[in-house]
């Protein structure tokens, strides 16, 4: 009888408190594996060259919603930076030291108090956990880091790891070290990885195979939902081709209907797809797309914003009239014909890259 007035007393107060996580309070209830989170392809990725993956900083991709990141690590002069393929050539990006970012989510969690993050690390130069550790603790973020068995399929509902406050999932591909530190964890333990070079539409939307343990299906599904421009090569599976987002049909790549039909396929195959991760997250509804998932459409706080005119950005918000939630229909001629120029250059700047590489190869 005590243990039943306790149990009301609980249920009544979250009832009362309207507790929600991550906006809604049908996810406080949803082990985490059981829940999808809006995610950024090369999150740190910001600005108008052609080494960028997103027209806004993290900052304010926390403040919109997203609540999945990629962070690409490199060392530069012993430095940890977030860097897309190299750190020391203008042509690439390098959007500064990994401490600098590591402040923005710091702040996030401590003024969010109901959300739940996920961090994933492409450690490309192989910086050994021991080195990453103290920038996390230096920033204040491994209390709040979770700490999960490798291929668990029982993990906290989002309520537990708010009242536990470990509110930050983090992962990396490569160098863990499960003794010193526990929280830091390999992706191939926990998530497969979709494949992610597609020239159109159709071809991404038709397709959910593995690419991250190859063919492998493990507990968790990441969605890489992004269509590209090849430059070089026009084989998605050969190793040396390069390629640019298809920054002209972004908004159409990301509409509601196109990310549900990509998952869908994912869904026909026994996954849940738990991280839909898109390059431009500010075109398209990758939000309402991702609330639809989780049976929340319609209940996030503020709505949804239309496709188009945000705020001024560079590149594709600067001139983006997509029409939001429609399949085939991009934005009107005049911004297609800008875009279209924008992504011209860019597969310019790639293709003197390539060059230039190959020269120095
Ligand atoms: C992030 O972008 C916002 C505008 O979207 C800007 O106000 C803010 O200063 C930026 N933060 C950093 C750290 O660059
Ligand atoms: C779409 O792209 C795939 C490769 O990603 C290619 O095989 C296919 O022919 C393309 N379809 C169209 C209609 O261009
Ligand atoms: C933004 O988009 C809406 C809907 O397409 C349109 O009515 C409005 O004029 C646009 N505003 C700007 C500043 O472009």
């Amino acid at each position: 009888m005590k243990v039943l007035a306790i149990l009301l007393t609980g249920i009544l107060a979250s009832a009362v408190s309207g507790q929600k996580c991550n906006g809604f309070a049908a996810l406080c209830t949803k082990p985490l594996n059981q829940v999808a989170f809006p995610g950024t392809h090369n999150s740190y990725a910001v600005g108008s060259t052609a080494s960028a993956n997103q027209n806004f900083n993290i900052s304010r991709q926390l403040a919109d919603g997203i609540r999945m990141f990629e962070l690409d690590l490199h060392l530069k002069n012993g430095v940890v930076e977030l860097c897309h393929t190299q750190c020391d050539n203008v042509l690439f990006l390098d959007a500064g030291p990994l401490s600098s970012t590591l402040t923005v989510f710091k702040s996030f969690l401590d003024s969010n108090p109901g959300e739940v993050v996920i961090i994933t690390f492409e450690n490309y130069d192989n910086v050994p956990a021991a080195t990453v550790a103290p920038l996390m603790s230096a920033a204040g973020l491994t209390d709040y880091a979770y700490a999960a068995s490798a291929g668990t399929t029982t993990w906290p509902t989002l309520a537990d790891l708010i009242s536990q406050n470990k509110r930050l999932i983090v992962f990396t591909d490569r160098l863990v070290d499960y003794a010193n530190y526990p929280w830091l964890m390999l992706t191939t333990d926990f998530f497969s990885d979709t494949f992610y070079i597609y020239w159109n539409i159709t071809a991404l939307n038709a397709d959910c195979s593995i690419d991250r343990p190859s063919g492998v299906k493990l507990p968790l599904l990441s969605v890489h939902h992004a269509v590209s421009t090849p430059v070089l090569g026009t084989n998605p599976r050969d190793p040396n081709v390069v390629y640019v987002p298809a920054v002209a049909s972004v908004a159409t790549t990301n509409s509601y209907s196109n990310i549900l039909l990509h998952v869908a396929t994912c869904q026909n195959v026994g996954y849940f797809p738990n991280f839909v991760r898109v390059d431009y997250y500010d075109q398209g509804d990758i939000f309402r797309a991702v609330d639809a998932i989780n049976s929340v459409e319609g209940q996030r706080d503020g709505g949804y914003k239309t496709t188009a005119n945000t705020t001024t950005a560079p590149a594709a918000a600067s001139t983006g009239t997509g029409t939001s939630g429609t399949v085939g229909k991009p934005g009107g001629s005049h911004s297609i014909r800008v875009r279209g120029l924008w992504e011209a250059i860019n597969a310019l700047t790639i293709l003197l890259l390539a060059v230039t590489l190959t020269f120095h190869a």
